[in-house]
């Protein structure tokens, strides 16, 4: 199995390389993959989330043999994220995965930037008047919505790691 990527600012990306480190598989961005990954072959396939769609999953599904798959967002993981997650990117026979990834605004252009920030408005100001109150948790995810941050973590990589050791 290859793992093959979208990444737009580099999270994703950061993830699938250390994941292709620890279990010893090829990794391919998506725009290379053309005569380096067969048709047909087995793929983990990794990309970036843009309201709701795993960008560039359509193409992999074409592609390639997608086995699994793996959405990297902004929000802090949670069971109802995967199960949006899943319910927007089916893949027939391909179990799904998330991974928070993180906030780059300064990479992201105006446009984008602009969406995000108008689809994070509500939790910002909700995070901001928490205050003093908001947990260590929230107040990490508030600072990554306003000025950018990074949640990629070695660890995050756990249960993805599982499920290709038990296949
Ligand atoms: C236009 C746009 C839409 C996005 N939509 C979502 C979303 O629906 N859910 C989410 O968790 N993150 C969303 N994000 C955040 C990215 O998925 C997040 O920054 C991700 O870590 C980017 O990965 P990359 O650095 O590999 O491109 C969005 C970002 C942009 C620019």
């Amino acid at each position: 199995m290859v793992i093959v990527y979208r990444s737009n600012t580099g999270f994703t990306r950061e993830y699938a390389e250390m994941l292709g480190k620890a279990e010893h598989m090829k990794v391919c961005p998506l725009s290379e993959a053309q005569g380096k990954v067969g048709p047909g072959e087995s793929v983990f396939f990794m990309g970036p989330l843009m309201a709701g769609h795993i960008t560039g999953i359509d193409r992999a599904v074409k592609q390639f043999a997608v086995k699994g798959v793996c959405g990297v967002g902004m929000s802090p993981a949670s069971p109802q994220v995967l199960e949006t997650l899943s319910k927007a990117n089916y893949v027939p026979d391909a179990p799904i995965f998330y991974l928070q990834g993180g906030w780059a605004p300064k990479k992201a252009g105006w446009l984008k930037r602009r969406m995000v920030n108008m689809v994070t408005r509500s939790t910002r100001e909700a995070l901001r008047d928490k205050g003093s109150r908001r947990t260590p948790e929230e107040e990490a995810q508030y600072q990554m919505l306003v000025g950018g941050g990074s949640f990629v973590a070695f660890e995050n990589l756990d249960t993805i790691r599982e499920w290709m050791k038990e296949r």
